[in-house]
């Protein structure tokens, strides 16, 4: 299993990417994929044309929720917490899709400490991954989120940058935090956003701990399937983002 994290400030661009990069891989028919949601928006499910509601599919956090105030089946009465989660999970919170699978965080789940539950669905969810042959998890803005320890080892970190000096502090804070909290990862690549420019590149310079990896086009059409609330999957080859995404992903062997 290969697991690769897109991070970065807002709206630069990290469902997007994710979205395509899942695209990409889908399309070169290298095994299963899992797609985890862990911004509160479910932005995503969106960008995937998928309306989450409609398909009865719960987020993990309404899960935890529903099993902290007894809202269960009658039969899961009976059942460990253990059983309890993983029946859950698999029954309404695994969205199972063509070419992928999703799981959606939903917002209350780092709220007060249910904490037997929390490690049990940690364990869980690094269980359910192992199934895959990747997994990519699509991160929140701000840095709090990298506190839930929703996974503790990454292969390919891809950290989005808009073109401003406060971007790459932001990411120098992130890389800083998760090295103090033990999240390892293999590789931290950057990557300019659809807005940056090659001048900034000299901003990165001098800084061994990254590596930057190219940019994303601007890409009209991005924009007007977000609005038309189509899937990117279904976006075309010929897309200037989606032939950025595939130029990164090649040349880093997948
Ligand atoms: N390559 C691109 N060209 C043009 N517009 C883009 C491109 N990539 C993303 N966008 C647009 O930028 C906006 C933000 O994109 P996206 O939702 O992927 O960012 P995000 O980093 O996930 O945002 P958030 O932090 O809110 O989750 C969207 O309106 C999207 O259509
Ligand atoms: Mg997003």
């Amino acid at each position: 299993m290969k697991k690769i994290v897109a991070l970065g400030r807002g709206g630069v661009g990290k469902s997007s990417f994710i979205a395509l990069m899942a695209k990409y891989l889908k399309s070169r028919k290298r095994g299963s994929i899992l797609l985890i949601d862990a911004d509160c928006d479910q932005n995503l499910a969106d960008l995937l044309g998928l309306n989450l509601g409609q398909l009865q599919i719960n987020t993990i956090s309404d899960l935890l929720f529903d099993l902290r105030y007894g809202k269960i089946e009658e039969k899961m009465k009976s059942f460990s917490l253990q059983q309890k989660i993983e029946y859950l999970i698999n029954q309404r919170a695994l969205y199972e899709g063509d070419g992928f699978d999703l799981l959606s965080l939903g917002t209350k789940w780092a709220e007060g400490c249910y904490c037997q539950a929390n490690n049990i669905l940690k364990g869980f969810i690094s269980g359910l991954e192992k199934n895959y042959s990747y997994v990519l998890i699509d991160s929140p803005s701000g840095l709090e989120h990298l506190n839930r320890r929703l996974t503790s080892s990454i292969d390919d970190l891809f950290a989005i940058l808009d073109p401003t000096q406060k971007a790459f502090q932001n990411l120098k804070r992130a890389r800083k935090i998760m090295t103090e909290i033990k999240i390892k990862f293999s590789n931290f690549y950057l990557l300019g956003n659809f807005r940056f420019r090659d001048e900034f590149i000299g901003l990165l310079e001098g800084n061994d701990e990254f590596k930057y990896i190219g940019k994303i086009e601007y890409d009209r059409s991005i924009e007007e399937f977000n609005l038309q609330g189509k899937s990117l999957f279904e976006i075309q080859e010929d897309s200037p983002m989606f032939i950025s995404v595939k130029e990164v992903a090649s040349s880093l062997g997948y």
